[in-house]
């Protein structure tokens, strides 16, 4: 038996993508301009569609995070409580591009449970008018704990989202925005593009063993079982600061090739991604119309989370 709901088109025209691989130190207000001059560079060789990487605004690493935390709501914040809000906007408007941009450390507007301030690792996506689209907190925290050996507790630090972020960029159809550790998650990527998106767009940061062993096998995971494209974006490697990122921003296409990828140091890597591409996938292997959701559910079916109450707090 075939699935009832056959997605339509998911992307409505060629559009050019570009991966901004910035390097990020711990002068902020240094690096929104230098970001600022990056996604110039990649608007003007074409790009609609920018990205930036997780963290683009601060050094990488919980400890970061207090002093380097602004506060988002209620949006828009002010300049005060958000330059980086502020920047992304106007990179936005001035290069008419959709803005995917990275992460940022932010406060929450409420202190948690405990009385302590709470933060969110947060993804804002801007239209090519300076508009917020949407805030994508990082659902997935990272939290190990293997004793004698290493402790790593995202949780200690963070709170966690609790949405799937799904962006209609008008022109072009629907894209999902994503943080990290979310790329391991293939539920989330899998209603995403249940849901129409024509591209998975995840700003992340792997470090110098996860990257190697699972940055792209991740990007082609997703981009083969949904059958559309996967873009990940990372900050360029710094061997100075504290935490080293894998870089290699990269690309799938909807046949789990990678067609782009950067190495580790500070660059841009664009692609024109193909409409025709997804739709022929679609038809040569029809996965998207051959599913038994008589033998298993439907994912994107049922309780889904589209929308974070706390976002419009
Ligand atoms: C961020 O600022 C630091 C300190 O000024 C600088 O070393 C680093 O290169 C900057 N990174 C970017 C992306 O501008
Ligand atoms: C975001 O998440 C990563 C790991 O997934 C965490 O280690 C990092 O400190 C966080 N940082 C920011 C500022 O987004
Ligand atoms: C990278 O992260 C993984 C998972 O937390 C950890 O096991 C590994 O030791 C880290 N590697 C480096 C080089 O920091």
């Amino acid at each position: 038996m075939a699935s009832k709901s056959t997605p339509s088109p998911a992307l409505k025209k060629n559009v050019k993508i570009a991966l901004v691989q910035l390097a990020a130190g711990s002068d902020k207000a240094a690096n929104l301009t230098h970001a600022a001059d990056m996604v110039r560079r990649a608007a003007s060789g074409g790009s609609k569609i920018v990205v930036l990487p997780e963290c683009f605004n601060s050094p990488y690493g919980c400890d970061y995070f207090p002093s380097y935390a602004e506060t988002l709501l209620p949006s828009p914040p002010s300049k005060d409580q958000s330059p980086s809000f502020h920047a992304l906007s106007a990179m936005a408007s001035e290069n008419k591009v959709y803005l995917v941009g990275g992460s940022v450390p932010e406060k929450g507007p409420k202190p948690g449970a405990d009385g302590k301030p709470t933060y969110y690792n947060t993804s804002l996506t801007f239209g090519p008018d300076g508009t917020l689209l949407a805030t994508h907190r990082k659902v997935h925290l990272f939290d190990i704990d293997i004793p004698g050996k290493i402790t790593f507790r995202e949780s200690d630090v963070l709170s966690p989202g609790n949405k799937i972020t799904l962006v209609d960029l008008p022109e072009y159809g629907r894209i999902a925005v994503a943080i990290c550790y979310d790329v391991r998650f293939p539920e989330l990527a899998t209603v995403a593009a249940r849901k129409g998106a024509f591209a998975l767009i995840y700003p992340g940061a792997f470090n110098l063993t996860t990257g190697p062993m699972h940055w792209k096998l991740l990007a082609q995971a997703r981009a083969m079982d949904n059958q559309l494209y996967v873009a990940m974006c990372s900050p360029a490697r710094d061997m100075e600061a504290t935490y080293h990122a894998y870089g290699h921003s990269l690309l799938a296409d909807p046949l789990a090739n990678v067609v782009v990828e950067a190495e580790e140091k500070e660059t841009i890597v664009e692609f024109e991604l193909d409409a025709e591409k997804i739709s022929e996938t679609r038809k040569n292997i029809p996965l998207l119309t051959q599913r038994r959701f008589d033998v298993y559910p439907d994912i994107s079916e049922g309780d889904v989370k589209l929308e974070d109450a706390d976002l419009s707090a």
